[in-house]
């Protein structure tokens, strides 16, 4: 390792300036309140900050409080000086109105923490959704040598001999509900049995599929994303990541060094193979543009969407966390692609190795979840990107489309007509679904706007609407759905969703009436309302969807500076702020 004595961290402009000794004598006294010594903070050892987001509100993260003991540990046996502070707290499925919000909060929170403290290199705590690309985003931002730690994911959830997922137990269960097929009380117990131990969600929902994009990225250390959070080798890998953050301080390894346009389409294509969640389109973009990496929404159908599904897990599959983790997890399923000749190998990562490199003699040891690249699960399993008249773009998650859903709807080929159901957000949705008024049969399509990051605002997790109790107890278990909001990573909905703009931005979907016919055509990426020129000019003539006030300080100011789905939605003007520990603040 390159410990050249001429290397000077950051931190030393706060606690060694030798023209404002006063300055640094206060910046000293109070952290000998946990034990640093004066001497040690002046040493010259890098700072290792370690960004907490575990807590009581985050529990899919806290088991990231017992883990920072074992990356502390780490730090400080390779010679750095560890201090953990805390990251506004993310809560994907109980933060209201959503925890889309916290993401750009949380980032604006860890840039001001990364930027203004004495800290040369970062380990990112991540698990819950958001807490993944907030962390990346602000680390991108700020530029200082970072590393993600995922908290991983938990045991594998059984019930009654049926192995059940976090949050796809859930949709599954609620149509089940419907049907009249079980009670509110094997509901309650099918999801708690999905949730058995400590750790994010055990499915291929948002959590699984951005700690893998992290990986992908060359941001974690190689095999970290899927270690089940109580496995010993959680406690192992917490520690090797802080040993090697230290390295990395040394080595100026940051982010700017890791992230290029060929990591991003490399996560892009690890996405497809792994079933991901359609949050992964946002959160990906999120992250390159804080990067400054171009990406296009087209990047996902040229790099994305001629891949096969190779990962057997929920809600695409069948499997859950732990048996992918012993498959071989994410380093197996690139080790296939790379095989193929479907990944840029040559990518740096933070283990100061080439991606190549790292997955030198990775396979996968269980064939039944992680197949092999000439025996995949689908073919072209990759997200579809549509556009049309009612909106620029949108995403499909084709690995979700069942066979029943294909014969319902597709067994014409790729193209089909439906009777469009328009609901002004989830309230509406939930009392009108079932009024016979709508007559929605099983040719409809169920709308819903308002969903977006301004409409909601944040954008929400609702497009995976389910149809009228009548239709499910006729055997008919999902509807197409299309939205300008989002849906859980875990559902296995084939949802058109996060359209751009939304109606709260103009967006097409504003003029949609119910009664409309929509035609959609995979084959071509097309859908459209198959509305006269003329009707729609009068109809955007019309008082637009109601859009409910914001009702915190931080509402107001994300609608203002927060941009579409298709873009990331990041606060828009914060994308020029690249680089900034380049200087150190003033005093
Ligand atoms: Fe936190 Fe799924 S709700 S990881
Ligand atoms: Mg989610």
């Amino acid at each position: 390792m390159d410990r050249s004595p001429h290397r000077r961290f950051r931190s030393r402009d706060w606690f060694d300036d030798p023209s404002r000794s006063d300055m640094t004598a206060l910046y000293l006294e109070r952290f000998m309140n946990y034990g640093l010594t004066p001497a040690e903070l002046r040493s010259g050892r890098p700072i290792i900050g370690i960004a907490q987001t575990g807590n009581d509100l985050s529990p899919c993260n806290r088991i990231h409080v017992e883990l920072a003991r074992r990356v502390r540990d780490g730090i400080r046996d390779a010679g750095g000086v560890a201090m953990e502070f805390p990251v506004h707290p993310i809560f994907e499925n109980c933060r209201r109105p959503t925890a889309a919000l916290d993401r750009n909060l949380a980032y604006l929170g860890l840039v001001e923490t990364l930027y203004g403290y004495p800290i040369d290199a970062v380990v990112l705590t991540t698990g819950c959704d958001k807490t993944t690309p907030s962390g990346i985003m602000a680390a991108s931002t700020v530029d200082i040598p970072a590393i993600v730690l995922s908290g991983g994911p938990m045991l594998d959830g059984w019930h009654e001999g049926e192995l059940v997922g976090s949050g796809t137990v859930i949709w599954r269960s609620r149509r089940k509900l419907a049907a009249g097929e079980i009670d509110e009380e094997e509901f309650l117990q099918r999801a708690c049995d999905s949730a058995p131990s400590a750790g994010h969600c055990n499915t291929m929902g948002t959590a699984s599929t951005m700690n893998a994009v992290a990986e992908a990225l060359g941001l974690s250390l190689t095999g970290c994303a899927a270690i089940p959070a109580p496995y010993r080798e959680r406690g192992q890998i917490a520690y090797e990541t802080g040993r090697r953050i230290v390295e990395m301080a040394y080595e100026d390894l940051r982010p700017s060094r890791v992230l290029t346009r060929d990591s991003f389409l490399n996560a892009i294509r690890v996405v497809t193979a792994i079933g991901g969640s359609s949050n992964a389109q946002p959160h990906i973009h999120a992250m390159a543009r804080h990067a400054g990496v171009d990406l296009a929404p087209g990047d996902w159908m040229e790099h994305g969407y001629r891949l096969p599904l190779l990962v057997d897990v929920q809600p695409a599959g069948r499997f859950l966390g732990e048996r992918f983790h012993r498959a071989g997890g994410v380093p197996a399923v690139m080790a296939e692609l790379l095989a193929a000749g479907k990944l840029a190998g040559e990518c740096l990562t933070v283990t100061g190795r080439t991606l190549a490199q790292n997955l030198a003699g990775r396979v996968a040891s269980d064939r039944e979840v992680i197949r092999a690249w000439d025996d995949p699960l689908k073919e072209d399993a990759g997200f579809l990107v549509l556009s049309g008249n009612l909106f620029d773009t949108a995403i499909m998650k084709t690995s979700v489309i069942s066979d029943a859903f294909r014969a319902q709807f597709l067994s014409d080929g790729d193209a089909f007509e439906a009777r469009a159901i328009v609901f002004d957000g989830s309230d509406d949705y939930h009392h009108r679904i079932n009024d016979p008024a709508l007559d929605i049969d099983e040719r409809c399509i169920l709308v819903i706007r308002g969903a977006g990051p301004i409409g909601w605002p944040g954008s929400a997790e609702v497009v995976n609407m389910q149809p009228p109790d009548h239709l499910i107890r006729r055997g008919i278990m999902a509807l197409p759905t299309l939205g300008d909001g989002r849906q859980s990573g875990t559902s296995d909905s084939p949802s058109i969703l996060n359209a751009s703009p939304e109606s709260a931005a103009g967006g097409g979907l504003a003029w949609l009436r119910t009664g409309d016919t929509i035609r959609i055509d995979l084959r071509a990426g097309t859908c459209d309302a198959l509305v006269a020129a003329d009707e729609i000019a009068r109809r955007r003539g019309e008082a637009p969807p109601p859009v409910p006030q914001s009702h915190t300080p931080w509402e107001e100011l994300y609608r203002e500076k927060t941009g579409q789905l298709a873009d990331g939605a990041i606060l828009e003007f914060a994308e020029k702020y690249r680089g900034i520990a380049a200087r150190t603040p003033r005093h």
